[in-house]
């Protein structure tokens, strides 16, 4: 299990002392979560905050765009040469030449899907993606409740991308409370806020996540 966390629920103003902390060996990507205000309804940031990210780790960074219209924006992201670039299925009417985009620019091609968004809604994109996002929360904030259903979509997304090679990340509500069932169902990464951020050390509390999984994995 990769744990990709999510500098949302910290503060932003203290990532040059935040960011330089983290371990690699607890917490594999970064997860940046850019809100256009219109897809959702908050405002977080942009490319300006992603580059100065990019400058200050050197974990590989997971780009979710909670954006409308995608294919006007991820060309500005590609330049940090992050690990993926995550859309939305509900965004975009052009999906197959946005992901051939993102893959030509050599970065790999994620595509969320919201609680609501059935997984067979991505059956004809499977040849064009490496992961696929399953949102456990309705995207917009960080620290609110997973949603059970998620679990059942996993193993649907595993079943569904079988024969293909594309991992599954989980993205919201997730915590010590819940990460080994969401390991059990076949999740690849998970993506974690408040469950890193709020109470005491991040990267601690990456490894305190990730032996937890271990333990059932054995
Ligand atoms: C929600 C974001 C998530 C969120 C995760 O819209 O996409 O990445 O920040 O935070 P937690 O783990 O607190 O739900
Ligand atoms: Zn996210």
């Amino acid at each position: 299990m990769k744990i990709s966390a999510s500098i949302l629920a910290t503060k932003l103003t203290q990532l040059g002392n935040i960011l330089p902390e983290f371990q690699s060996t607890s917490i594999d990507y970064i997860h940046m979560d850019v809100m256009d205000g219109n897809y959702v309804p908050q405002i977080s940031f942009g490319e300006a905050i992603t580059q100065e990210v990019s400058q200050l780790t050197k974990i590989p960074l997971d780009v979710h765009l909670m954006v409308s219209k995608p294919e006007d924006h991820f060309r500005k992201y590609l330049e940090f040469k992050p690990s993926y670039v995550t859309f939305h299925q509900e965004t975009t009417n052009f999906g197959v030449r946005l992901s051939d985009e993102i893959r030509k620019a050599n970065a790999k091609v994620g595509v969320s899907i919201n609680p609501m968004t059935p997984v067979s809604s991505l059956k004809y994109l499977l040849p064009y993606i490496d992961l696929i996002l399953i949102m456990t929360v309705d995207p917009g904030f960080y620290g609110q409740k997973f949603i059970q259903g998620g679990l059942d979509k996993i193993k649907e997304a595993k079943d569904l991308s079988s024969g293909f090679d594309i991992s599954i990340e989980v993205d919201g509500g997730v915590n010590e409370t819940n990460i080994r069932s969401i390991s059990e169902a076949g999740a690849d990464i998970c993506v974690v806020g408040a469950g890193l951020f709020k109470v005491g050390d991040p990267s601690e509390n990456g490894k305190k996540l990730k032996d937890l999984v271990r333990s059932v994995s054995v």
